[in-house]
This record gives C-alpha cells, structure tokens and sequence, in this order.
C-alpha cells in the first residue's frame, strides 16, 4: 500500500475518511491533531493557545511527536494533517530520507469554506477512540444522542470549533497549506477529489485512486 499524506482545509472530511480507510485497509492513521490534543490533555496550555487561536504549532515540536510515531508504528501510514506548509514539507523529505520511509500520495480533498464552515458546528468526537460524528448529518450521528456508538462514552465537541477558531484556522490554512498543491502538483503525487458530497463517494474515489497506484 501507498503511505497518504491528506490536504485539505479544517472540516474537509480528513479524519472521517482516514477512519473509513484504517477500518478496511491496512493503514495506521497519524493524526497531527490528535497527537497535539492529547498533549493538551496532559496539560500543555500553550499548545492550546495556539490551537484555539487556529495557528500552526511549531515545526520541531510537530517532528519530534512524529517520529514518535513512526519508530512507534512500522507500517503504511495516512498523514492527517501533516504537512501544513511547505517549511513542513521538506521536514516530512528529511524524515522520509532518514527513516526509509515512501513519501505516497497527495490526496487533496476540495471543499468550500462556507460547506466546510457548516461542519463543524456538529462535529462531536469520542474522546475515547477519537470517532467522529455529527448530530445534524443522519447518517454521521450517533445511534444515541450524544453518546460514542462504540465506547459509550459522552462525546466532547473541539475547543477550537467555533466560528472565530474556524475563521483563524482557514486563513491559516489559506496561507500556510495552499502553497503545497502546486507543491505536490509539481511532484506528480497530487490527487484531487470533491471533498463536498457523501462520505461513501469521496471514500469511494480514494479507493479508486490507491488501487490503481498499488
Ligand atoms: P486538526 O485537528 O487537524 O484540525 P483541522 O485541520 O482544522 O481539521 P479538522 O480536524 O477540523 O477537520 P477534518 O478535515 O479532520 O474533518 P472531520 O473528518 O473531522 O488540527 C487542529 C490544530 O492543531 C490546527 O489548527 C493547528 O493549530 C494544530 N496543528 C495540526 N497539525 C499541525 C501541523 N502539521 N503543524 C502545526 N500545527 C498543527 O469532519 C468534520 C465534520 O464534518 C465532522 O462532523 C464529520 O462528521 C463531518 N463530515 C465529514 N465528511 C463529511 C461529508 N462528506 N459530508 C458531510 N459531513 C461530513
Ligand atoms: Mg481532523
């Protein structure tokens, strides 16, 4: 399998459709995000900060939690949110080169921001097992109210989905992030796909694009 690296602006559907994959494919998914909340779970207020207030969180503290995970992990992985700029994109070159890792492929999930935007005042997340909902999609919400269909556990909702976090994090995305299309345009490793319709569609035409580079 093809290691991912997922593009795309806040609420696209990355971490949705890194779910879908690890669910039938032998993925492991790198979640920056996650890796940074859990940080702040431990009690890290400054990583918070800059969460909330939608910047990137600095570049070496981004390395170091990574190749954590890569020594941690030795398998075919989907980058959740990594790189982010393109002073992250050669970081991700370097690491690749050390660790003997394949850069894969670029899936870039197109949205708008004002569909994007739509999403996450519904977002829920277990804070268990990191599933994602949302209470006003039918069929991404939960069976019960509120309540992780697998832990059964309460769902908690982001400290940065908000619409003031919401607007800081596109506009950084904006102007961090976009420059890697061409980036990874340029590389013959950027895959496009319309972010913006059902769930099942988009995972449908990632699958369509691993299979055909596997
Ligand atoms: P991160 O947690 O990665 O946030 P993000 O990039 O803003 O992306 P999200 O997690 O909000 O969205 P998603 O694309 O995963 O969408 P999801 O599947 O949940 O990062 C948070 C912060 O950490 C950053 O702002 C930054 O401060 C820091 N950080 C992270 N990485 C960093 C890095 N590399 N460098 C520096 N700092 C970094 O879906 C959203 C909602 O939509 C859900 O409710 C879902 O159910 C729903 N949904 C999904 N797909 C569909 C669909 N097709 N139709 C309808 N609804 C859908
Ligand atoms: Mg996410």
């Amino acid at each position: 399998m093809k290691n991912l690296i997922f593009l795309a602006p806040p609420a696209a559907g990355k971490g949705t459709q890194a779910q879908l994959l690890v669910d039938k494919y032998a993925y492991t998914q790198i979640s920056v995000g996650d890796l940074l909340r859990e940080e702040v779970e431990k009690g890290n207020e400054e990583l918070n900060n800059i969460m909330t207030a939608g910047k990137l969180v600095d570049t070496k503290i981004i390395v170091k939690l990574l190749l954590k995970k890569f020594n941690d992990e030795n398998c075919n992985y989907i980058l959740d949110g990594f790189p982010r700029s393109l002073e992250q994109a050669e970081a991700l070159e370097q690491i690749s080169k050390l660790e003997n890792i394949d850069l894969g492929l670029v899936i870039y999930l197109h949205i708008s921001k004002e569909e994007a935007k739509n999403r996450i005042v519904g977002r829920r997340t277990c804070p268990k097992c990191n599933r994602i909902y949302n209470c006003y999609i039918e069929d991404l919400k939960p069976i019960e109210c509120n309540i992780c269909d697998d832990c059964k556990v309460e769902l908690t909702h982001r400290d940065d989905d908000n619409d003031e976090s919401f607007e800081r994090r596109y506009n950084t995305y904006y102007n961090e992030t976009t420059p890697l299309i061409n980036y990874y345009k340029n590389k013959n490793v950027l895959y496009e796909i319309d972010a913006s319709v059902h769930t099942d569609e988009i995972f449908k035409k990632i699958e369509e694009i691993i299979n055909d580079k596997n």
